[in-house]
């Protein structure tokens, strides 16, 4: 397309990135390879054929069982450096990466395994590439508050290279509100708070993330456009939305990528951001996700998305300035 090399170009930072959903096919079978472990596919194209989804449910569940490869320290930093070397590809200069880490400690790999194998790839990425990056802890929301108090209580020794926590997984029937006092404890310890909301979810999950949960930013939130009132509060506070269009398209939030809602969000004045959300899932990195939309937005538009990036991330005021 006409803006390939415009969108290529284009300083960006992605804040709607779980590094699990980065697991490419090729590093599935590598991982299950030295680990030992038995994985339910004969071959990369198998694993490609099963990311046909109808859902967010549908994805989750393959989603979950493609992260039990996953056991070691080394697996955690291979995985990072893997995507921070291809991100950085996409001139990606700052990331704010998700970890689910109860899909690792329910297996029984200590969090301190994942978190500081997290922690060695991102060190690794700011080194070759000057890349910058954070980390956020989210709770998976079909599991109850007590086991995401455990969760965070395991994070205390790694507070201070936590940025923020969030709340994914299966979204209806799990609201915002369930998880309330612990957001409100993260907050206490100096964490900044993130969730999903509006994917699947009705507009009410939207605004209980914001009265109950305090979010500092919102991932995905397609379905705020639903009510025009939450539309305008979120406009007029600036929150920043991190939308994942490839991620709409393989889940059927949105059925067809030429009605894309982002050129409405940014008509309406919303903060919207372009992320790849689970990149070796959904079919694309940050400038494919960038591209799928950019036949509906022009040149302006596109730099407002990556600007939106910078202004919408977790750095302070200074780093901001240098990006922009
Ligand atoms: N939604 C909810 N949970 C998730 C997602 C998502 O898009 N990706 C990984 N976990
Ligand atoms: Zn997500």
């Amino acid at each position: 397309t006409p803006h390939d090399a415009f969108i290529a170009g284009l300083p960006k930072a992605e804040l709607h990135l779980h590094i699990e959903g980065s697991l490419e096919p090729g590093q599935m079978f590598a991982f299950a390879r030295r680990n030992r472990v038995d994985i339910p596919f004969a071959d990369v194209e198998a694993v490609r054929a099963a990311y046909d989804f109808s859902n967010l449910q549908d994805f989750l569940d393959i989603y979950y069982a493609g992260a039990e490869v996953l056991r070691t320290e080394e697996d955690f930093r291979d995985l990072t450096t893997a995507y921070f070397d291809r991100a950085a590809a996409d001139n990606v200069r700052h990331a704010e990466i998700f970890f689910d880490p109860q899909t690792h400690t329910d297996r029984g790999i200590p969090f301190g395994v994942v978190v500081e194998g997290l922690l060695a790839g991102m060190a690794e990425a700011e080194a070759r590439h000057g890349v910058t990056a954070r980390l956020i802890l989210c709770f998976l929301r079909h599991l109850d508050e007590a086991a995401a108090f455990a969760t965070l209580a395991e994070a205390e020794p790694w507070y201070h290279r936590i940025a923020a926590v969030g709340l994914d997984s299966s979204e209806v029937g799990h609201p915002p509100a369930k998880f309330a006092r612990v957001f409100q404890a993260a907050s206490v310890h100096g964490l900044k708070r993130v969730a999903h909301a509006g994917e699947e979810g009705p507009p009410d999950y939207v605004r209980e993330a914001l009265d109950l949960l305090h979010i500092d930013r919102l991932d995905h939130g397609n379905r705020a456009l639903e009510d025009k009132t939450l539309v305008t509060r979120l406009a007029r506070q600036a929150m920043t939305l991190t939308v994942c269009p490839l991620s709409n398209h393989k889940l059927c939030v949105v059925d067809d990528l030429a009605r894309h809602p982002i050129r409405a969000m940014l008509d309406h004045g919303l903060r919207a951001t372009i992320n790849s959300d689970d990149p070796a899932y959904f079919g694309g990195y940050v400038n494919d996700n960038f591209r799928a939309v950019a036949p509906l937005l022009d040149r302006a538009q596109l730099v407002t998305l990556a600007r939106n990036s910078f202004l919408g991330s977790f750095l302070d005021d200074a780093a901001v300035t240098r990006h922009l």
